[in-house]
């Protein structure tokens, strides 16, 4: 997957799907399930590092995941976030990390922000690096914002999300997630762009939709937004496994015969 095939699926009106993976083992099931877009979310934060929040991820934990991830999942195209105080402090500083991952494996980086960050991305752009925005509930303001909340709810909220959006296609975005916005709101910034809105709590209007993987999965369980839908339940068949492992090996059932050398 390349990032034409974002337009071209906005134009056919076909969804595109995004998952996010921070490790090769994860990276090669998301392949082989037939998924071809890969973000290596910043969430890994939350969901690998244990933290309350995606603050304190840094470059060299991206470097890492995008190296592990791009080096597992050869078909598809793998996005990398870039981590907070990545891109905010220069644009200089920006392209330098944008490219440093771009070096790690990744095929596209995405940024939080709207107009603000307009000029970074376009210093992005310019040198041959696709650039993925962020709107709404963006984690990396999450103080800013007063906590994981729904963006958008307010008139005068929802204009200024519209604007930014328009602002990050015309300073060549390929593509936007639309993280914890109103359906409504999702739907018209949706037909307002021409290009693709990634949505992740932004309702089915959106020309695509991620999640993160953990959270599909059901491994992680510390908090679950409305917006997440659980396809299986690995936290629970883990806690089963190991507890069955833990009463095998105290009552002497394993290893038994069949699990020994002779
Ligand atoms: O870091 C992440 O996983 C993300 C998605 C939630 C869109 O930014």
């Amino acid at each position: 997957m390349t990032i034409l095939d974002f337009h071209q699926y906005k134009r056919e009106k076909k969804k595109v799907v995004v998952v996010t993976a921070y490790d090769a083992l994860f990276a090669r099931i998301v392949q082989e399930a037939g998924i071809r877009a890969i973000l290596v979310g910043d969430s890994l934060g939350v969901v690998v590092q244990g933290k309350p929040n995606t603050l304190t991820v840094t470059m060299e934990d991206m470097l890492y995941h995008t190296k592990l991830v791009a080096g597992a999942a050869e078909r598809c195209l793998v996005i990398s976030d870039m981590p907070f105080m990545s891109y905010q402090a220069s644009t200089e500083e920006a392209v330098r990390n944008a490219g440093r991952l771009m070096q790690a494996g990744a095929a596209a980086v995405k940024l939080e922000g709207g107009a603000a960050i307009a000029d970074r991305i376009k210093a992005i752009v310019s040198i041959g690096i696709p650039v993925m925005g962020h709107l709404g509930m963006t984690p990396q303001s999450v103080h800013a914002l007063g906590g994981y909340k729904v963006q958008g709810k307010a008139e005068d909220q929802a204009s200024r999300l519209l604007e930014d959006a328009k602002a990050l296609e015309a300073s060549g975005a390929f593509a936007l997630v639309l993280e914890a916005v109103p359906i409504g709101l999702a739907k018209k910034i949706t037909h307002a762009l021409s290009i693709a809105t990634i949505g992740i709590g932004a309702g089915p209007h959106c020309d695509g939709q991620v999640l993160v993987l953990y959270d599909l999965l059901g491994l992680f369980d510390t908090f679950i937004p409305r917006f997440v839908k659980t396809y299986a339940h690995l936290k629970a068949d883990a806690l089963q496994a190991l507890s069955r492992y833990k009463e095998e090996v105290e009552q002497g059932k394993f290893p038994s015969d069949s699990e020994s050398y002779h």
